[in-house]
């Protein structure tokens, strides 16, 4: 498959998050809106997102359920949103010659650093999704990162090659456009084994920290569950699960 979205670039926005949502009813499944500079990007647990002016990708791409989008999706099986989502970016990436790995639930890592993180976010109707809203980030062409991001990496440091946004915006899209319509429409599990089989650190002991409480504990991640936890053994062979803000890696 080689599926073409509608892609609509805009010079500078608070967020491309907030900017799909004010222009929703103008756009169709799986369209996108990217931004050349964010002034207010956010990232996960109310952080903000770095990345400097028409050196990188920021965009969201507008997932519809229902009517006129992907068949129906129970809000408890979201998870699968994150897996396509994911993946997509890793096929993209792959395609760029660049091997990654998912940093559960959906930073995308290269080795021990971060080249791509996610934001999604979702509205229901009912106990489904009525949409969801799937922001990303990639590093491409920056080679200098403030010494507060934590593990940056990007495209172009990784290869040496400089790239054009916009030709790299329309592949992106399209892998993701891809993976999106296998997984939502009617294949949940398609992405299952492959996003299990990616995880970063899966199968070996490393060091972690239990949140709030803040104490460290060995642990070998095993996978997830079928609704999004991350399932960790500790030394003792005892089997935790942990929601997304319950464990923070040590890296
Ligand atoms: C994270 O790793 O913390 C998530 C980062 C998500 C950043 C992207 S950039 C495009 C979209 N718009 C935003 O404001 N955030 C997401």
């Amino acid at each position: 498959m080689d599926m073409k979205v509608e892609i609509r670039w805009v010079k500078e926005t608070d967020s491309t998050q907030d900017e799909l949502r004010r222009r929703i009813s103008g756009c169709d499944n799986m369209s996108v809106i990217a931004a050349e500079f964010q002034t207010a990007g956010r990232g996960q647990r109310g952080n903000s997102w770095h990345a400097l002016k028409g050196e990188n990708l920021t965009f969201s791409m507008l997932l519809r359920f229902g009517e006129g989008g992907f068949p129906p999706l129970n809000a408890r099986g979201q998870f699968v949103v994150t897996k396509a989502a994911t993946l997509g970016v890793v096929h993209y990436l792959n395609k760029k010659n660049i091997g990654c790995s998912i940093k559960w639930p959906n930073d995308i890592y290269v080795r021990d650093k971060k080249i791509c993180g996610m934001l999604i976010e979702s509205v229901l109707d009912g106990e489904n999704l009525a949409y969801s809203i799937v922001g990303i980030g990639v590093n491409v062409n920056q080679r200098d990162f403030p010494a507060q991001i934590v593990n940056p990496v990007s495209m172009t440091l990784l290869t040496g090659e400089e790239y054009n946004l916009e030709d790299e915006m329309e592949i992106l899209a399209s892998s993701l456009a891809d993976s999106f319509t296998t997984v939502l429409s009617g294949k949940p599990d398609a992405a299952d084994e492959e996003y299990e089989r990616l995880l970063y650190r899966k199968g070996s002991f490393y060091e972690y920290t239990r949140c709030p409480e803040g104490e460290t504990f060995e642990g070998r991640i095993i996978g997830t569950t079928e609704d999004g936890l991350l399932l960790v053994e500790d030394k003792k062979g005892e089997l935790n699960k942990f929601a997304f803000k319950e464990i923070s890696y040590i890296i």
